[in-house]
């Protein structure tokens, strides 16, 4: 059952994607050759907390820490790690979760470290603007699955892959809600969308081929073939003014 919020709802929605938005502009200063993805994590841990936000992702299903970071084949729920030290021409999506007054945020964005390859700045490019002609179609009358089609679309129109074993998701008082939303698939289905409508869109973008897998850690997603992913996500509320991003300063 997808969960409408209310004006006050969404309103409580905009002040944890507020602060997830800060914590990612933290990170965006901080990410740099030498740096490690455990201090990432520090940082913004320490951030949520002095904001009195709760961050979403520590003990879910066990997870160990308050923001996931995946560098180059790394797809998504990369874990901070005092090993895992920047170098510069890699790339890293840190995706950060906070909960405020009850509501949650979520958002990713995968940062350059340092000056990378144009062919590496033109996957970042199109996922991101992938995201941005998802968001786009998150409008009343609109079907769920033309936020799918727009992100495919976009991206196998430039050469990239779609990653297919993790989708999108609605958002609320729990992080997961009803609808999934996958990232790619035809025009035109699924539900109707309707104001009030709360939904993480986010793209994960590969170089390669679309398949992944899971490491023995029983989290860290990686690219079959090695090829270096990106993942961009906001959290987004379906108004009758049209889409508005909640994860935003
Ligand atoms: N943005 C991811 C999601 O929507 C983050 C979850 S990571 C986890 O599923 F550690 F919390 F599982
Ligand atoms: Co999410």
């Amino acid at each position: 059952m997808i969960i409408l919020k209310s004006a006050e709802e969404l309103a409580a929605m905009r002040r944890a994607g507020r602060v997830v938005a800060q914590a990612h502009a933290l990170v965006r200063e901080l990410v740099k050759p030498g740096i490690t993805t455990w201090e990432l994590n520090e940082a913004v841990e320490e951030f949520l907390l002095k904001q009195n936000a709760v961050p979403a992702f520590k003990g879910y299903q066990g997870y160990p820490a308050s923001i996931c970071a995946s560098v180059n084949e790394v797809v998504v729920h990369g874990i901070p790690s005092k090993q895992v030290v920047l170098e510069e021409g890699s790339i890293v999506s840190i995706d950060i979760g906070a909960f405020v007054d009850g509501f949650c945020g979520d958002s990713a964005w995968t940062y350059p470290v340092g000056k990378i390859a144009p062919e590496i700045q033109k996957l970042l490019t199109v996922a991101e603007q992938a995201l941005f002609l998802g968001i786009e179609q998150a409008r009343v009358g609109n079907r769920l699955s033309d936020i799918s089609h727009a992100v495919q679309s976009h991206v196998e129109a430039h050469g990239f892959s779609v990653v297919r074993d993790y989708v999108g998701h609605g958002i609320g008082r729990q992080m997961h809600e009803a609808p999934q939303i996958p990232n790619f698939g035809p025009p035109g289905r699924g539900p109707r969308l309707k104001s009030g409508i709360t939904l993480a869109i986010e793209p994960m973008v590969n170089m390669g081929g679309y398949q992944v897998e899971v490491l023995a850690d029983n989290w860290t997603v990686v690219t079959r073939d090695k090829c270096w992913s990106a993942h961009f996500e906001h959290t987004v509320a379906v108004t009758d003014e049209g889409p508005v991003i909640l994860t935003v300063l």
